[in-house]
C-alpha cells in the first residue's frame, strides 16, 4: 500500500497567448498600486520587458534591471534599496531564473505579493525553493513565503527565446520532474505531473528544433515548466539539484549544467530506482532513460560535457566532496566515489550506459531489427515488416516466451504450412480461427451502412465453379431439406444489377463440403450463376448444416487444447462480382441454426443472419417437393467502384 501526504501550494496560473495583457488586472487583484519591476536588463528579454512595462503603465513605481544568475545577496540588497525607495507594494518580475530568483529573494525579505512572468521553462516560479549565493557558495532554502501569488505564462513572450536556451531550460524543467519521481515525498499526483512534464519536454524540444516559432511546442514547454515546478515544490529535489547547485556555486551556468548532469544522475540512480527509471524511459519514449536523454540533448545541440561549460578537471574532486557534504534525499546512498564517477563522466561528456537489463538488451535488439528494414524501397513493406517485428518482439518479451515454447510454435507453423494445399487451406483456417481474417475483413470491407456486409472467404472456395442456369439444382441429389434460393443484386440505390457473376458454395446436411467428400467426382453444392436483367438469380440447393472446421490438423488440435468448439454456424457463401462494382464476398446465416453466437471463425454479423423460411406445398417453379422446403430470399447491395 502506498501511503502519502500531499500538500498543494496555493497558486494562480494564467497560461496562454497574449496573457500578459491581464497583468495590470492581476497586480490590482493583489492590491498592488506601486510595482517594483524586476528584470535582468539582458538583451534577450528586452522585448518581453517592454511588453510588460507597457501593460503595467503607471503601475510601475520603479524598475530594478540588475538580476543575475544564482541570486547573489549583494544584488538582492541593491534591489531592496530600490524597492524601499519606491515604497513598492507589489513585485512583478519578467525573465528567466535570475529574475524569478531575485523576486523570490525580495519577497522573502519583504513579504510583498509577487506576479512572475517567466520567459524560460525552468519552472522555479512554481517552487518554494530559493538558491542564494554568498561568498561564492550557493545556499538553498525553502519557504512558502517565496512562492508567487500569481504566475502569468504568455507563450508570445517566449517565441524569441533562442533554441539553445530553450533546450537547457526545458531540461531544467525535466530535471525537476525526474527528481520529483525519485523523491520519498512523491505521491500519485506528483508522479502524474512529473511524467506528463517529462513527456511534454521530450516531445516539444525536437519540434522546436525544427521550427523555433512552433507555438504549440512552446506552450507545451510552459505547461511542462509549471507541472514540473509544481511537483518539485511538493516532492523536493535530490542528488541532481545538489550537484547543479554545487557546480553553480563554482560559476557554471545553471541551466546548461542541468542538461549535462541529468542523464548521468539518472544512470547513477537506476540500480536503486529501477521502476522510476523505466517510467522515465517510457515518458521519454526510449528504451533506456539515461542514454535516451543524453541522445536527446545531443541531438538538440545541447551541452553534454562539463568541460565544455568551463569546469577545470581539477575541480571535480572538490565538487564531489561538496556534493555529499550534507544529506539530501535520493534513492539510495551515494558515496563520494559514486558522485565523482558521475561528475567525471559528465565532465568528459560520455554517453551513459544504462544497466544491462534484459529489457534494455531486448529494446536494442528490436531497434536493430527495425533499422535493418529502414532502406526498404517500398515504404508500405517497411511499415508492415517493422510493425510485425515490434509486435512479435513485444509478444515474446511480455509473455516471457521460453525456447521450448518458441520451438513448439515453429513446429506448429511448419505443420500448418506442410498441410496446406489448394484443397486444404490450413493457414487460412488458422487466420480464421484467430479472428484475423474477420479483422482484416472489417478493415477492408463493410464500411458503409447501405451495402451488404462482407464475411470471410474461408478455405473451401474453388476458383471457376461450374456454370449453372437459373432454377437449376446444385445439390446433385444429395439428401437434405430442399432450399429455393432467390437472391437479387442491386446497387446502393436499389437499382438491379444485371450480368453480375454470383458464385455460391456451401456444406451439405452433414456439414461437409464436396472437397471433403472423396467419393464425389464432380463439384457439388457450388456453382456460378449470372443475374438476369432484374438482378436476380434462382436455384435449388439444400439447407446447409452447421459443421466443424477440419479438426485433424494443427489448427483443430489447437482449438481442442484450448477447449474451444470447432463449429461454424450454418451458412451459404456468396461471391458477387457485378461490372463496375466492388466484389462482395459474404455469407448468409440460417437464423434458426446452431452456434450463431459462437461461430468458431467469428464470421457472423447480424445483417447476415436471415430467415431460411420453412414452407410446404407449392414451390416457386412448380417443382414437386414432398414435405418441408425452405425459401431464402435476399437482396445484396454492392458499392460502385470508386472513380
Ligand atoms: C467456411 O465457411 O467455409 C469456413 C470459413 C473459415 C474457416 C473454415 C471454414
Ligand atoms: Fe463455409
Amino acid at each position: 500500500m502506498r501511503t502519502f501526504i500531499h500538500t498543494t501550494h496555493p497558486a494562480r496560473v494564467v497560461l496562454g497567448s497574449g496573457t500578459v495583457s491581464r497583468l495590470a488586472g492581476e497586480v490590482r487583484r493583489l492590491g498592488g498600486g506601486r510595482v517594483l519591476l524586476v528584470t535582468s536588463g539582458g538583451p534577450g528579454t528586452a522585448a518581453a520587458r517592454g511588453r510588460v512595462r507597457d501593460e503595467l503603465g503607471d503601475l510601475v513605481g520603479a524598475e530594478f534591471g540588475g538580476a543575475v544568475a544564482h541570486t547573489p545577496v549583494e544584488v538582492t540588497e541593491e534591489a531592496l534599496a530600490v524597492l524601499r525607495a519606491a515604497d513598492a507594494d507589489c513585485l512583478v518580475s519578467v525573465g528567466g531564473g535570475s529574475t524569478t530568483g531575485l523576486s523570490k529573494a525580495l519577497a522573502l525579505r519583504t513579504d510583498l505579493p509577487q506576479v512572475i512572468v517567466p520567459t524560460t521553462y525552468a519552472g522555479s516560479e512554481a517552487t518554494p525553493v530559493l538558491g542564494e549565493t554568498r561568498d561564492g557558495r550557493k545556499a538553498v532554502s525553502s519557504s512558502p513565503a517565496v512562492l508567487p501569488e500569481t504566475v502569468v505564462y504568455d507563450v508570445d513572450l517566449t517565441l524569441s527565446l533562442p533554441l539553445s536556451l530553450s533546450v537547457t531550460s526545458g531540461l531544467n524543467a525535466m530535471a525537476h520532474a525526474v527528481e520529483a519521481l525519485y523523491s520519498a515525498d512523491a505521491d500519485p499526483v506528483t508522479d502524474r505531473l512529473a511524467l506528463d512534464a517529462i513527456g511534454l519536454v521530450a516531445r516539444a524540444l525536437p519540434r522546436l528544433a525544427a521550427d523555433p516559432a512552433d507555438r504549440e511546442a512552446r506552450t507545451g514547454l510552459l505547461r511542462a515548466a509549471w507541472l514540473a515546478g509544481t511537483c518539485a515544490a511538493t516532492a523536493g529535489t535530490g542528488l541532481h539539484h545538489r550537484l547543479c547547485h554545487v557546480l553553480g556555486g563554482l560559476g557554471l551556468p545553471h541551466a546548461q549544467t542541468h542538461s549535462v548532469i541529468l542523464p548521468h544522475v539518472i544512470a547513477c540512480n537506476a540500480p536503486s530506482a529501477p521502476d522510476v527509471t523505466r517510467r522515465i524511459a517510457r515518458a521519454l519514449d526510449v528504451p533506456d532513460a539515461a542514454s535516451g536523454l543524453y541522445d536527446l540533448v545531443a541531438s538538440l545541440g545541447g551541452p553534454t560535457s562539463l568541460r565544455a561549460l568551463g569546469l577545470p578537471e581539477s575541480g571535480l574532486a572538490g565538487a564531489a566532496g561538496l556534493g555529499v557534504a550534507a544529506p539530501y534525499p535520493n534513492p539510495g546512498e551515494r558515496t563520494v566515489e559514486d558522485v565523482l564517477h558521475v561528475l567525471t563522466d559528465a565532465w568528459h561528456g560520455r554517453r551513459p550506459h544504462g544497466p544491462v537489463t534484459t529489457e534494455a538488451v531486448l529494446a536494442r535488439l528490436t531497434e536493430q531489427v527495425v533499422d535493418s528494414f529502414a532502406q526498404s524501397p517500398d515504404p508500405r513493406l517497411r511499415d508492415l515488416l517493422t510493425g510485425l517485428v515490434r509486435h512479435l518482439h513485444a509478444y515474446v518479451a511480455e509473455l516471457d516466451v521460453s525456447q521450448a515454447e518458441w520451438s513448439h510454435a515453429i513446429g506448429f507453423l511448419t505443420e500448418t504450412g506442410q498441410l496446406s494445399s489448394p484443397a486444404r487451406q490450413e493457414f487460412v483456417l488458422l487466420s480464421d480461427v484467430l479472428g484475423i481474417s474477420s479483422a482484416v475483413d472489417v478493415l477492408t470491407n463493410s464500411r458503409t451502412p447501405d451495402t451488404t456486409p462482407s464475411a470471410v472467404l474461408g478455405p473451401f472456395y474453388v476458383e471457376g465453379p461450374p456454370e449453372a442456369p437459373h432454377g437449376s439444382v446444385i445439390s446433385a441429389g444429395l439428401p437434405g431439406t430442399p432450399l429455393w434460393v432467390d437472391v437479387t443484386v442491386t446497387d446502393t440505390a436499389g437499382e438491379p444489377l444485371g450480368d453480375a457473376v454470383v458464385d455460391v458454395w456451401q456444406a451439405d446436411e452433414d456439414g461437409f463440403y464436396d472437397l471433403q467428400l472423396p467419393d464425389l467426382e464432380e463439384p457439388v453444392l457450388r456453382a456460378r450463376l449470372r443475374t438476369d436483367s432484374e438482378g436476380r438469380v434462382t436455384f435449388w440447393s439444400i439447407l446447409p448444416s452447421h459443421y466443424p472446421i477440419p479438426g485433424d490438423g494443427p489448427v483443430g488440435r489447437m482449438l481442442t487444447a484450448a477447449d474451444r468448439h470447432h463449429y461454424r454456424a450454418p451458412h451459404v457463401h456468396f461471391m458477387v462480382s457485378a461490372p463496375g462494382h466492388r466484389r462482395l464476398i459474404t455469407q448468409l446465416f440460417v437464423s434458426d441454426g446452431a452456434h450463431l453466437d459462437s461461430d468458431t471463425v467469428f464470421g457472423v454479423k447480424d445483417p447476415l443472419v436471415v430467415d431460411f423460411a420453412p414452407r410446404t406445398g407449392a414451390t416457386p417453379d412448380g417443382r414437386v417437393v414432398d414435405g418441408e422446403w425452405r425459401l431464402l430470399n435476399h437482396t445484396f447491395r454492392v458499392a460502385a467502384l470508386a472513380g
